[in-house]
């Protein structure tokens, strides 16, 4: 009688707690995106740029390597769970979620993607527009899943986050000399990206999201990776990519502006990674942090992906001293001060 009695208590609270979830003013978090905020998409296709293995994720629950780039959550993770939705995003393609997890929160991103088709057949990861036909399959599994009205009011009042566009910089337009470069002239590539991003937030649209954060760059001339090429010059930080990321971002500035004008009832955001990171790269120890020109991982100037395993016996033993995890991504210390600055910044107006 008495466990009879545990047992309906305990079902009506989950029946509550689901009823909440999904009527919260953000029922769900949706992820596009590249490595800074993939949740391990790139684990399930044929590419070298992954991170399911030790030491990646030896901070994370049950020190799992989810394919996250970094020793722990991700900035998206931390937002998810500040919206009081849950602790971590899952992955779309991982295959041990189902539609209920998803129907929360689901993670479309791949590391190693740009704006740019080009960007992604670098590393043979998934493209841009790719993110957005999971997505429609989402919408169709969300519909079977919680009916079309409820479906319809998860879309609605979802949180968008797209977070890109580094990697079409660093991995594609400076890094080969008879592609994009050869094509564009650093203005006209922006532009070209811009109208990618233009693109993908209006279908988003059209498929009925309406609120929608674009990320800018973070300071990419002073990723470690990027300093360790400028070694000659002391390792500094290099400021014609900051310069390009700054410009870049005024464009972004501008391309929310004008959704916010044009698509009735939309709510668009842009969520700056830029002065924080910055802040946090110029004075370390104001936000605790000891080390910033090179990462935790290996020797800390060009490990990332393989090269950033196990076997590196120079990986450094706390995480929490350094900005950066690996030579491309920040710590999952760096990754909570930058979703915290989010939300309680450009997320906030979608809080309860
Ligand atoms: C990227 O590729 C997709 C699929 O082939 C295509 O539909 C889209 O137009 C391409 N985008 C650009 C900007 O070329």
């Amino acid at each position: 009688m008495k466990a009879e009695k545990a047992i309906n208590w305990f079902f009506l609270v989950h029946i509550l707690f689901q009823f909440l979830k999904i009527h919260a003013k953000v029922p769900a978090i949706i992820v596009f995106g590249d490595s800074s905020v993939d949740a391990g998409n790139n684990n399930a296709i044929s590419t070298l740029l992954k991170s399911n293995f030790e030491p990646y994720g030896r901070d994370f629950f049950g020190g799992k390597a989810t394919g996250r780039f970094s020793n722990g959550r991700i900035p998206t993770d931390f937002i998810s769970e500040a919206f009081g939705i849950k602790p971590i995003i899952p992955a779309y393609l991982d295959p041990t979620y189902t539609i209920e997890d998803f129907s929360t929160g689901v993670c479309f991103a791949s590391a190693g993607t740009g704006y740019d088709n080009a960007t992604s057949k670098v590393l043979s990861v998934i493209p841009f527009w790719k993110e957005l036909e999971y997505y429609k399959q989402y919408q169709k599994d969300l519909r079977s899943y919680l009916g079309n009205e409820k479906a319809n009011e998860v879309i609605r009042e979802a949180l968008y986050l797209l977070s890109i566009g580094t990697n079409d910089f660093l991995e594609n337009y400076f890094l080969f000399p008879n592609g994009r470069s050869s094509q564009f002239s650093i203005e006209e590539y922006q532009e070209f990206l811009v109208g990618i991003a233009r693109n993908f937030v209006t279908q988003l649209y059209s498929l009925g999201g309406r609120k929608i954060s674009i990320g800018g760059l973070p300071p990419m001339g002073c990723l470690p990776l990027e300093r360790a090429t400028n070694f000659l010059s002391g390792g500094e930080c290099i400021e014609k990519y900051n310069d390009v990321a700054k410009q870049f971002n005024q464009k972004l500035i501008g391309l929310v502006k004008e959704l916010n004008m044009k698509l009735v009832g939309s709510s668009f955001v842009y969520s700056d990674p830029y002065g924080l990171l910055y802040d946090m790269i110029q004075n370390p120890s104001t936000y605790g942090f000891e080390d910033v020109a090179v990462a935790c991982c290996g020797t800390g100037f060009f490990e990332m992906g393989y090269l950033c395993d196990m076997m590196n016996h120079f990986t450094c033993k706390d995480a929490n001293k350094y900005v950066f995890w690996d030579s491309f991504h920040p710590t999952e210390k760096t990754n909570a001060i930058v979703a915290d600055h989010a939300v309680k910044g450009s997320l906030a107006q979608f809080l309860v």
